[in-house]
């Protein structure tokens, strides 16, 4: 395994970023930001062994930074919404930053994605560490967060890890946009896509879930046999309609939970994780993005598939729990793999 860190230009306060490139036997590669802990490209061969980077991104520093798609971040406190932005933990209330219509949104004003992680080399991964201190954006506890990723195999893993010293709320994700056909290759709706869920959260029009885990079947969210990801995005389906696409949290029922093709390339995705649900998002909000190489990343130019707890656990005490306990070790993995 080739491991090496480069620079990646300054913020504004003139703090550096850098760039882990690791590149594995087989040549596939991944070029992480310490800014955000993102993934920034990840290239793999096509069906005929040329390098296809996969995932969208951006070229410099401060696109990321002005950039509000969180493009291949790592996500937390807790990543998705919280319902208005207000919790109880403990007999305690604890009030977020509302940054989406009424809600909270991928951990509020400044989230994990905009902060600079410790990074160092441990084997064959790269692990990037901070700690996010008790009251940011508004949570409890001192939290300890690590994230290790690299490669397996043909496998790029995701480990997170994270403790407290004090209850707290946790639900960490990555938020990278995959186009299986090459980032910037135009539209996602020729990919095919199987979701391994029986179940999807229902959500109201600012996409938090009503607490209703509804059926697949017979709808535009059922993914259980491999469909083309274009074939119902215009159904009337209201969470299709009200998002302008896929952007719901399935409940993962099988592993590895998704499969997914890019038509013109050949490359298959297998995604797996340890979490309950996944959010499959189709880049509904991604207009006029110029990605890296200057290529247009527009409206459904990638999918996400953002291994996760469901959106707004904390009031649905039915679901399993985002609350981590002082003491306690969170620990959780995803892995994408390309075959
Ligand atoms: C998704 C979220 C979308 C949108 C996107 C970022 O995780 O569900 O509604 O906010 O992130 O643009």
């Amino acid at each position: 395994m080739e491991i090496f860190k480069e620079p990646f230009g300054k913020l504004s306060d003139g703090a550096e970023v850098s760039r882990w490139v690791l590149i594995n036997e087989k040549g596939l590669a991944a070029k992480i930001l310490d800014y955000g802990a993102t993934i920034q490209s990840l290239i793999v061969p096509d069906k005929n062994g040329n390098p296809v980077d996969v995932v969208l991104g951006h070229d410099t520093i401060e696109e990321y930074v002005a950039g509000d798609c969180y493009l291949g971040a790592t996500i937390g406190r807790v990543g998705n919404r919280i319902g208005e932005g207000k919790f109880e933990l403990n007999g305690e209330k604890y009030e977020l930053f509302v940054n989406n219509g009424p809600n909270h949104l991928h951990g509020g004003k400044k989230g994990f994605d905009s902060f600079i992680w410790e990074a160092e080399r441990e084997g064959d991964f790269v692990v990037f560490k901070r700690i996010s201190p008790d009251g940011e954006e508004g949570y409890p506890g001192n939290l300890e967060v690590s994230v290790k990723m690299g490669w397996k195999e043909n496998s790029f893993t995701i480990e997170y890890e994270a403790k407290t010293d004090k209850d707290t709320v946790i639900n960490l994700t990555n938020h990278s946009y995959f186009n299986l056909n090459g980032a910037g290759s135009g539209d996602i709706h020729s990919h095919t896509l199987e979701i391994n869920a029986e179940k999807y959260t229902v959500c109201d029009e600012n996409c938090l879930p009503t607490g209703e885990l509804a059926s697949v079947s017979g709808t535009a969210m059922d993914f259980r046999t491999p469909k083309l990801i274009g074939k119902d995005i215009e159904n009337d389906e209201p969470c299709v309609k009200l998002s302008r696409g896929y952007d719901s949290t399935f409940v993962i029922s099988g592993h590895p939970f998704a499969k997914a093709t890019g038509d013109l390339s050949g490359i298959t995705l297998v995604a797996d994780t340890d979490q309950p649900g996944v959010q499959l998002y189709t880049a509904n909000f991604l207009t006029d993005s110029r990605g890296k190489g200057g290529l247009e990343c527009g409206l459904r130019s990638a999918f996400c598939l953002e291994t996760q707890h469901f959106p707004d656990s904390i009031h649905h005490p039915e679901w399993p729990s985002v609350i981590l306990r002082k003491g306690e070790i969170f620990k959780s993995f995803t892995s994408y793999t390309f075959v």
